[in-house]
Formats: structure tokens, C-alpha cells, sequence
């Protein structure tokens, strides 16, 4: 990486093929797309197989070639195995696709490097680029082929989810005027758990701890709330690590456009909406999806991004003693409201009472250009006067000293679950304090990933006691 330009370098090793090798790659590329076209878009390659009959191919091919002296077993295993992953994988693009480091990568046309976004570095320009636009026209076309789908003049824009989970949008001509785009927004393998979002102070230990003890609801009343925040702001990263917070008793429902999110518990059926097919039929939208989860006895429905007409839908259950999380997108609590009972989506204010909290997740851009993520504020609903949608703000980030701290005395959600548990709100207070105890014993530990943040949780549900005795007293 050099570091005198305004933005880095990011550089990675391309795939050199000589001029022969390159025609070889062209022939291979146009057979497997007929082979892709006559399977009738259930094109499913063995990559073993693949691999032996690339290998034949080249054999056949270069063994006839008087001139050619290379022609070893080593030069043949070699050369097969770089043009599979070009093949199957993403070509030029593959070295950035396999780093878990990057968050996007950005392809705007020809003749213009790549950029992608580092997650430690922020925005970077890469040395791939495309010169040929027919080059960078197939490389979309085989990923549309890789997840059964179809990109063309009449439909230039492409929205899709790779195979390994990625989300991908694509553009050709005349939706994007200057030549093809690509925007990856990659999915991480090993995802951000709540104890990585303390430690990027994205969220404190005492919220978390506060949430934690709300989302349970000690088996009273299980709370729910809408993540809110800009595109990109990390609203989803931050709903998937507060989801290791739900009591692992209940049954789960997750309905999302692309498939994101990785909730780790064992009682869960993910829902994915699906577009119109050609003829304009089978259509799967969120509320379809909605309305089917309250025929599965769900206890909790979690919308990965409310939008439309589902978010009424999800307001019913709301009201009618499901639980459930969203994330949605606007820049504050307030406005989040004024979203929700608008057009599109049109909740009724009556109905808006139903959330406990509004979660709003920020992403705060240094001069650097790198960024940082907080929970700026928590506010609970506690009501409508005269028509207007009251809010208590419960936390609030602070930007000076970088805190997000308690800013209110009271909390109706906690109020409501010591009522109905019979317990007094010092009790709770208590409680709360045992759950920092123990994420801040996660985070001595560095216990972070998703199993086993989820495997210490899980012993907290069966015997809390024994958890803090083990961590306060070593036993
Ligand atoms: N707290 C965080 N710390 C570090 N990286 C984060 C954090 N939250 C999110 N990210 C990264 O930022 C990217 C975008 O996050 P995410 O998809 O959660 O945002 P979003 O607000 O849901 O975006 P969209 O508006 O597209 O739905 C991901 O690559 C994710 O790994
Ligand atoms: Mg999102």
C-alpha cells in the first residue's frame, strides 16, 4: 500500500496468461456457456469434473501445437487450475471476492481502476481494471449465470446475492451510459458479534447489558425495536449481533430480500422474498411473507428492511403480542416515525405505540475518509399526545468524549417487565449488572465469535448463576 496519493493503493497479483493461454481462456468460457444455456439455467458444475475436462481440453489443444515445449503434467495441473477459478470464480476480480477484509468492491465501467472499501483502510483504488468491455460484460454475465438470472438491454440492472452470500447490483448500457458497473457489497464469512461491536465501541457494555435484558424480557415480555440509520450505517450488522440476545426458546421468523442475516439459534425459518419471473408471476414480496409468518407461530418476526406495505403488517403482529426487530433507514427517531406512518408505508399512529425501541445506528466519516460506527440513540415510544408520537430518549452518543451514555431516568420497557415479573426495578438494575459482568468477561477473554458468544449466552439462560459464580469466583 502506498500512502502519498489521496487515496491508497491496493494491490494484488493479477493472472497473467499469455496471448494463447488468453484464447484458450476465451474458447473454455464460450463452451461452458453453452453448456449453461442448453441445461436450461440449472447449470450446477462438479468442479472436479470441471477441472478433468478443462485439463483434457488443454491437453487436446496444445499437444497438436508443434512449437509448444511447455507442454508438462506440472504446466497442464497448473494452468487447469488457474483457468477453473477464473472460470468459476470471479476472474480478475477473484483475490478481491476472497478478502474478508474488504467491505465493497466497485467496478465503474472500462478503462477505470477498481475500487473497493477496506474495512481498516476505507476507500481504495485497486490496479485491476477492465479495458475491454467485452471482458467486463462477461464477468457480469457469468455471475447472473452463477445465481440463475439474467441481465440484458431490456433489463439492465441486476440485483441479486451471490452464492456465498454477497450482495451484488449490476448495470449495463443504457441503464449506466459510460459501459458495465459492478457493486459487491461482500458478506462477511465471520461476522461482527456484539462483543466485536463493543470493542469498535459501536455499543457499551451497559446499553448492550440493557438490551439484552429487555430483548429477553425474563420471560415476561420479550422487546422489540426498529434499528435505524443511513445506508450503510451498519443497521444490519448491528440487528444480526443484538439478535444473540433473544431468549433461545423462541421460535424465530426472518423474512428479508437477500438472505443476511446469521442468527445462530437452533428454532429459526429464514424467508427470502423472490422477484416476478418473466412471464410476471410467482412474485414473492415482503408482505406476502409478513402475512405467511403469522400462520407459523412465530414468536418473534424479524424484517430485514421495512419499506412498504409489509410494515403494517409487521405493526399487527406488533400489536397482537408478537415480537419482532426491523431495520429501517432514515437519519433519526423522530424522522423514523414520520417515515412509518407515511406513505409508503402508511402504519397508523395508533398502531405506532406497539415499538419499544428505536435503535439509531450512525456512520461517522473521519477526514481520513476512513469511518467508524455508533449507536447515536435509544429512545422508547411511550405514547401519543394530541397526535404527535412522544419519544424518551434512553441513551445518547456523545461525540465529545465518545460515550454513549444513560440519559434518562426511566425506562417504560423496564418498568413493564418488573411489573409483570414482580420484581422491583432495583432487582432489575441488578440484573443488568450481571449481564455487563459477563460481556465484559467475554470481551477479557476475547470470546467473540458467533459460537461461542452464543455458547456462554446459552449457559446464562440455563444457570446464570453458575456462569457469574464461575467468572467472579474462578469456580
Ligand atoms: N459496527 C461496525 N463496525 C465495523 N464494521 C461494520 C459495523 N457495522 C457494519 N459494518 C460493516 O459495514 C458494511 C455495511 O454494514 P450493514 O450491511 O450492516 O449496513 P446497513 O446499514 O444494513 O446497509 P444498507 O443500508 O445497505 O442496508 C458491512 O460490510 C459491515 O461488515
Ligand atoms: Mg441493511
Amino acid at each position: 500500500m502506498s500512502n502519498n496519493e489521496i487515496i491508497p493503493q491496493y494491490d494484488v497479483v493479477r493472472q497473467n496468461y499469455s496471448p494463447k493461454e488468453k484464447l484458450l481462456l476465451g474458447e473454455l468460457r464460450e463452451n461452458l456457456v453453452d453448456l449453461a444455456i442448453s441445461s436450461g439455467g440449472n447449470f450446477q458444475p462438479n468442479e472436479d469434473k470441471l477441472l478433468n475436462d478443462i485439463r483434457s481440453f488443454l491437453f487436446a489443444r496444445l499437444s497438436q501445437d508443434p512449437q509448444n515445449n511447455k507442454l508438462t503434467n506440472e504446466y497442464l495441473d497448473t494452468l487447469s487450475l488457474k483457468l477453473l477459478r477464473d472460470i468459476i470464480g470471479y476472474g480478475e476480480i477473484d483475490p478481491l471476492i476472497q478478502d474478508d477484509d474488504l467491505e465493497e468492491i466497485m467496478i465503474n465501467g472500462i478503462d477505470k481502476p477498481v475500487f473497493v472499501y477496506h474495512r481498516k483502510y476505507g476507500m481504495m483504488k485497486t490496479n485491476i481494471r477492465f479495458d475491454d468491455e467485452k471482458e467486463l460484460t462477461d464477468l457480469i454475465d457469468s455471475i447472473a449465470r452463477q445465481i440463475n438470472r439474467r441481465i440484458d438491454q431490456e433489463t439492465p440492472i441486476l440485483d441479486g446475492r451471490l452464492v456465498d452470500g454477497s450482495r451484488i447490483n449490476a448495470t449495463i448500457p443504457p441503464a449506466s451510459a459510460d459501459g458495465p458497473t459492478l457493486t459487491i457489497r461482500k458478506f462477511k464469512k465471520d461476522p461482527l458479534t456484539v462483543i466485536d461491536l463493543i470493542n469498535s465501541k459501536t455499543i457499551s457494555v451497559e446499553l448492550a447489558a440493557f438490551l439484552w435484558l429487555c430483548f429477553d424480557g425474563l420471560g415476561v415480555k420479550s422487546a422489540n425495536a426498529i434499528i435505524s440509520g443511513g445506508t450503510s450505517s451498519g443497521k444490519t450488522t448491528t440487528l444480526n449481533a443484538l439478535c444473540a440476545f433473544i431468549n433461545p426458546k423462541e421460535r424465530i421468523i426472518t423474512i428479508e430480500d437477500t438472505l443476511e442475516l446469521q442468527i445462530p439459534h437452533e428454532h429459526v425459518i429464514r424467508m427470502e422474498t423472490k422477484p416476478a419471473n418473466i412471464e410476471n408471476k410467482g412474485e414473492l414480496t415482503m408482505n406476502d411473507l409478513v402475512k405467511n409468518s403469522l400462520r407459523q407461530r412465530p414468536d418473534r418476526i424479524i424484517v430485514g428492511e421495512v419499506r412498504a406495505d409489509e410494515a403494517i403488517t409487521l405493526f399487527t403482529a406488533l400489536n397482537t403480542g408478537h415480537s419482532g426487530f426491523g431495520t429501517l433507514h432514515s437519519n433519526d427517531a423522530r424522522e423514523t416515525i414520520t417515515r412509518l406512518t407515511n406513505e409508503p408505508m402508511s402504519v397508523p399512529k395508533i398502531m405506532i405505540g406497539a415499538i419499544d425501541f428505536i435503535i439509531m445506528q450512525n456512520r461517522i466519516y473521519t477526514p481520513s475518509g476512513v469511518s467508524f460506527r455508533r449507536i447515536s440513540e435509544v429512545a422508547e415510544v411511550v405514547g401519543i399526545e394530541e397526535g404527535v408520537v412522544q419519544l424518551n430518549k434512553i441513551f445518547e452518543w456523545n461525540p465529545e468524549t465518545d460515550q454513549i451514555e444513560n440519559v434518562s431516568v426511566s425506562s417504560k420497557t423496564l418498568s413493564q417487565i418488573a411489573n409483570l415479573s414482580g420484581r422491583s426495578i432495583n432487582d432489575l438494575g441488578r440484573e443488568i449488572e450481571n449481564r455487563q459482568t459477563v460481556l465484559n468477561h467475554m470481551v477479557k477473554q476475547d470470546i467473540r465469535s458467533v459460537d461461542d458468544v452464543k455458547a456462554i449466552l446459552d449457559l446464562y439462560y440455563k444457570d446464570s448463576e453458575k456462569v457469574l459464580n464461575r467468572i467472579l469466583l474462578g469456580r
